[in-house]
């Protein structure tokens, strides 16, 4: 029967520390889906060095992401937690991919033009195909869902333009993949500055709020959180730093935009803000808890992954073989 079940793929990178945009806007939803899908979630170290990064905390935080999926509520009984690095299948399907993928399409991509004008000096080639990679990861998959946040919509295009191009170059081969959005979560904003994305390389560490921030730190971020002085407790977009505690009170509540906004019309947004700053503190510190647990024990870590990387190898080898076939590369028996 598990081979019927629709396959779920995601990956987060294990660059810097992840934020609380990280687990609202994708890892909940893996979570969300664990119980029905074919689950693979993984880390993407081969993505992460298309900025510079420092080998042995790179390291590191592979191992630390698996234990904060774990801690926030990833059965690895269910889930395959793997590593990208330990599948190179992932790199076999980037290089066709490449071969299909126009220079135009991914020069127009945000995340590489935000990159490069940032201009830190770091132009290199594999910033450009890093969504060619993200296709491939999907797609060596047969992949039907991608649970991610609104930032990755542009390269789920990629990968679903590939997966049709190929199928019509070649012949029927991937399955075209859909991105799952969460609405209220998928574009968590940053803490200073409503119109931007809260993102764990932001320089101002009061923007984003971290898994691993202590209750001092998340009052004194969400109690500073830029809102407006309107005075009007409300759900819209003219009030957007507003907007987004609502959202992150109703992710961590399970109320909705609706009851949230009865509960607090009429008061200042004093009170609003400390039960928010409590509410993310209960859930955070939990994980937190459950997370100092988990990273002790490095070797059941391994173990996971080592049983991850089979599953994830024994899933992409005979797509492999097929694609490579397909484009004519010899096989001999
Ligand atoms: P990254 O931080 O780029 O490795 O992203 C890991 C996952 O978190 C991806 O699925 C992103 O779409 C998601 N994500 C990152 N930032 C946000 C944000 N501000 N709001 C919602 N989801 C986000
Ligand atoms: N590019 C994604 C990000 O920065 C991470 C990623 C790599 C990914 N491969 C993927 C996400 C495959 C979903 C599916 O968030």
């Amino acid at each position: 029967m598990t081979d019927k079940k629709k396959v779920v793929l995601s990956l987060v990178q294990p660059s810097g520390e992840l934020t609380i945009a990280n687990y609202l806007g994708a890892i909940k939803n893996f979570i969300k889906l664990q119980d029905e899908y074919d689950c693979y979630i993984g880390v993407a170290d081969l993505h992460s060095i298309t900025v510079p990064q420092v080998p042995a905390d790179l390291r590191r935080r592979s191992r630390e992401v698996v234990a904060i999926y774990m801690a926030l509520g990833l059965d690895p009984e269910k889930v395959n937690l793997f590593i990208q690095s330990h599948n190179t299948d992932h790199l076999k399907l980037y290089w066709v991919l490449n071969s299909i993928s126009y220079m135009g399409q991914l020069s127009r991509m945000t995340q590489f033009k935000d990159k490069i004008a940032r201009g830190e000096d770091n132009n290199n080639a594999a910033l450009f195909t890093y969504p060619v990679l993200m296709a491939a990861d999907i797609l060596a998959y047969n992949a039907d869902f991608v649970p991610v946040g609104i930032d990755q919509k542009q390269h789920m295009e990629l990968a679903r333009d590939l997966a049709i191009r190929f199928n019509s170059k070649y012949s029927d081969t991937f399955t075209v993949p859909d991105a799952i959005i969460n609405q209220s979560t998928m574009k968590i904003m940053s803490l200073r500055n409503p119109e931007k994305k809260m993102s764990k390389s932001d320089e101002d560490k009061n923007a984003s709020i971290f898994l691993f921030d202590d209750a001092n730190a998340i009052r004194k971020k969400v109690m500073s959180a830029v809102t407006d002085s309107l005075n009007n407790f409300d759900y819209n977009d003219e009030q957007k730093g507003l907007k987004n505690l609502i959202d992150l009170y109703s992710a961590f509540s399970d109320l909705s935009a609706q009851e949230i906004i009865e509960k607090y019309k009429g008061q200042g947004y004093g009170t609003f803000k400390a039960d928010l700053a409590e509410l993310i503190i209960a859930d955070l510190s939990k994980f937190q808890e459950k997370y100092n647990e988990l990273i002790k024990d490095k070797d059941k870590i391994d173990e996971i992954l080592l049983k991850g990387a089979e599953n994830s190898r024994r899933k992409t080898s005979r797509m492999l073989d097929k694609v490579y076939r397909k484009v004519g590369f010899l096989q001999i028996k």
